[in-house]
């Protein structure tokens, strides 16, 4: 199936009270892991891209042309969207121009006026090319690919009225960070969640930074509103311990152990049961 946007998944995960996950890629074996999982899981997914792994990738053309290549190699049937991940207002029209599928503009650290104009700007171009767009009020905390947010806790009525510029999803600061959670975390703010959820209606809500949100929190905020739960440092953790081990164990120094498809195939394996695990947890399995 060839890339969708997002507003038909989300609008089915928001009236079915579950969520689908945002896994962050990096490379090749990384999109493979996710896609192949999906696949298995009958799940629909979302391919997140950071402006910083883009540039990794040797840019969002590069990147479009690996998942439209992988979707068609690997017989990929279950809703796949290619999207933005933070993007800036410059990164966004790059995306769109190269084919991605939906696109995120973090607009959370201008004033709540310029972030409005930019973010209208972008919902007519996604409208008239087919594109779905997440907004973003209230910066997440912690750092991901250098953009640095405090964690501050969205306000319910700028998020109705960046909403209301027909945005498909909208992420709102409720105490999330990306990245491990510190041990003095205060939680997620469920009062925020509920009082955005009950300004914005039927609007597909995101969670950020879903790394280490303990099971039983993500089952309320999904009871909140939430469609969306983005992951990231949570898959290259799995990789990391995996090929960590691999090599702990002398593995690549037994006959071809160096080879990279060996090499890499354990880090890989640890990937998809991270996502397969939460999969599991957003209730996403068997809904594509
Ligand atoms: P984590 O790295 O904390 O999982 O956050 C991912 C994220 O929110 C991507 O936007």
């Amino acid at each position: 199936m060839p890339l969708v946007n997002a507003k038909e998944m989300l609008t089915k995960a928001k009236a079915g009270h579950y969520a689908v996950g945002q896994f962050n890629i990096n490379n090749l074996e990384w999109t493979k892991a996710i896609l192949l999982t999906a696949q298995e899981m009958n799940s629909p997914v979302i391919l997140g891209v950071s402006e910083g792994a883009g540039k990794y990738m040797c840019g969002y053309k590069t990147v479009v042309g690996m998942v439209e290549g992988m979707l068609e190699g690997l017989n990929i049937t279950v809703p796949v969207a290619l999207h933005l991940d933070h993007g800036s207002y410059e990164g966004a029209k790059a995306c769109i121009e190269a084919g991605f599928s939906s696109i995120m503009f973090d607009g959370s650290h201008y004033p709540i006026d310029e972030n409005i104009e930019k973010t209208k700007e972008l919902v007519a171009i996604c409208e008239e090319k087919g594109l779905s767009i997440e907004a973003e009020v209230g910066s997440i905390g912690g750092e991901e690919d250098g953009v640095v947010g405090a964690g501050e806790c969205a306000d319910p009525n700028e998020c109705k009225m960046i909403a209301d510029l027909g945005v498909t999803m909208l992420a709102a600061g409720i105490g999330n960070i990306h990245g491990k959670y510190p041990a003095n975390w205060a939680g997620l703010s469920f009062d925020t969640l509920a009082a955005v959820q009950e300004k914005t209606g039927t609007m597909p809500l995101v969670l950020h930074g879903g790394t280490g949100i303990p099971a039983d929190m993500i089952k309320k905020a999904i009871s909140l509103g939430v469609s969306k739960i983005n992951v990231n440092t949570e898959c290259q953790l799995a990789f990391q311990e995996a090929t960590r081990k691999y090599i702990e164990a002398g593995k690549d120094l037994e006959g071809k152990g160096f080879d990279p498809r060996k090499l890499l195939a354990d880090g890989v394996e640890a990937i998809k049961a991270c996502v397969k695990e939460k999969i599991e947890l957003f209730g996403s399995a068997d809904k594509a």
